[in-house]
């Protein structure tokens, strides 16, 4: 039996008595939303209907549970926050019990005593109004809501993952789930990957991240305006933390740094967890212990962070010299990962294959690590490390999508415009790589953020520079944060 809280169900703690005032106003429009749903209404098939799931809490341990972060599809179809909810998009207007409807929102019922702790849950009147949903039902009418699924020629959803805890809360979203399962004949044995022959079954679950990927991969204006303060934010922690930078510091101090920064342009999350690596940390791609207690003199730090700002992430990297001066040979490489960065940079544009920029990039690398002596040659056996099969200074591609997800849901054919992308080529060279050892721990990774237009491309993060002789400079300045000093409690 679940609890339901029924004699204090009349005290709601409502969103409605935080004032205007309370929350941020520049989240995206519910007619943002509102679009988004209707473009991909008109791309379903006939006769079918699209159910999406709000993410789920994620434990930490014991009753504490990590801040809760929406599911990107179902945050880019409804503006919706909260958890436990489930999202029905309709082909076609369906009439049930006498309601005509071509969506259908069942958020969290209301809980007051659970309102008490974690603030006030959205009303069905909410999600019509402010929301704009057209109908909203609470979660635990779901169950006895009349539909049946069997008469759609299709059912797009994406298959779980199992790892939805039981709350105990009627309508939570382990039941949503479960009586999903039981509504549609889920087969039990499922493997993930439905895509049904029409005889079988009607279940697909495939056909929705096809739909969703080249419109969540083209920015509209809404977004770009999002996503450019994001990165905005990002670089200008990059820059700051530049000025602030001096051996000693730990890891997870640069690490608070940046996130400090964040907060204080009113960022709300890290896209990732933070990536601040030190000589040879900054070789683990992504390194995000932050551990070391003293950074040295002469090391270089690589800084791979991202503010996310009302969903949308940035994804900057900058590395730097502890000291404010590169040695003779970080500089080489910082430099060849800066061409490379230059050349890919030069190339990508509307109408380009993202391969284009990657190969780029890689042409650029090859050329210079050849030239430096520290691959003997541009053979498959001096490039390639068998341990990993990937290339022994540059294991990663160089471009992804950022967007509701640092590597965000979109298309890698081709560049198109209003695309957001990274350009991150980067060289690392672990202790012990085949090569001189006056080259072992040096990582440099230089990432930045551009929109793609028709002509070139707008870089987003400028507010960092890139450039060796630049990056000298700027750490020669004063940081605000070269003032802030707190007592000592190592004890002595
Ligand atoms: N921060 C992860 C990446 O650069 O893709
Ligand atoms: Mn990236
Ligand atoms: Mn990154």
């Amino acid at each position: 039996m679940k609890i339901v809280h029924t004699l204090l169900i009349s005290i709601f703690i409502s969103t409605a008595v935080f004032g205007q005032g309370q929350k941020p106003q520049d989240f995206l429009s519910s007619d943002f939303h509102k679009e988004r749903r209707e473009i991909l209404r008109n791309k379903m098939p006939g006769n079918s209907v699209a159910v999406f799931f709000s993410n789920p809490i994620r434990n930490r341990a014991n009753d504490v549970n990590f801040k809760y972060h929406q599911d990107p599809n179902f945050y880019y179809l409804t503006g919706h926050r909260q958890p436990h909810g489930l999202l029905m998009i309709f082909s076609e207007e369906q009439n049930i019990n006498g309601k005509v409807m071509n969506e259908i929102i069942f958020v969290r019922g209301r809980n007051a005593l659970a309102e008490l702790y974690d603030g006030g849950r959205i009303s069905t009147a909410e999600a019509v109004n402010d929301l704009k949903l057209e109908v909203a039902f609470e979660t635990p009418d779901f169950e006895s809501f009349p539909i049946d699924f069997s008469k759609f020629y299709q059912v797009l959803f994406y298959d779980f993952e199992n790892d939805v805890r039981e709350t105990q809360e009627e309508g939570d979203l382990y039941d949503l789930i479960s009586q999903f399962k039981k509504k549609v004949n889920y087969p039990d044995d499922s493997n993930l990957d439905i895509t049904p022959e029409p005889q079988e079954n009607n279940l697909n679950t495939t056909l929705l991240d096809e739909l969703l990927r080249p419109m969540r991969g083209i920015k509209t204006k809404e977004e770009l305006d999002l996503l450019r303060k994001a990165v905005k934010i990002s670089a200008l922690g990059q820059a700051e933390v530049m000025r602030a930078m001096k051996p000693g510091m730990s890891e997870l101090e640069v690490q608070g740094m940046h996130e400090f920064i964040y907060k204080k342009y009113k960022a709300e999350y890290e896209g990732y967890p933070s990536i601040v690596g030190a000589g040879h940390n900054g070789c683990v791609l992504h390194y995000i212990d932050n551990y070391k207690p003293e950074i040295e003199d002469g090391e270089l730090i690589l800084m791979d962070l991202g503010a996310e700002y009302h969903g949308y992430t940035a994804d900057v990297t900058r590395t730097i010299p502890v000291n404010g001066k590169f040695t003779k040979e970080q500089k080489a490489i910082y430099d060849l990962v800066y061409e490379a960065q230059e050349a890919g940079m030069s190339v990508a544009k509307a109408g380009v294959p993202f391969s284009a920029v990657f190969d780029t990039t890689l042409a650029v690398i090859n050329k210079g690590l050849l030239e430096l002596g520290i691959v003997k040659s541009l053979n498959e056996e001096d490039l390639i490390d068998p341990a990993t099969g990937r290339h022994r200074y540059y294991p990663h591609g160089c471009c992804h999508h950022i967007g509701l997800d640092v590597h965000d849901l979109g298309e890698y054919g081709t560049l198109e415009e209003n695309m957001v992308i990274t350009i991150e080529p980067g060289i690392y060279i672990p202790e012990g790589s085949p090569c001189d050892e006056k080259w072992w721990d040096i990582p440099v990774r230089i990432e930045d953020d551009y929109l793609i237009k028709k002509d070139g491309i707008e870089l987003l993060s400028d507010d960092a520079p890139r450039k060796s002789s630049e990056i000298e400079e700027l750490m020669q300045e004063e940081s605000a944060f070269g003032q802030f000093n707190l007592p000592d409690i190592e004890e002595k």
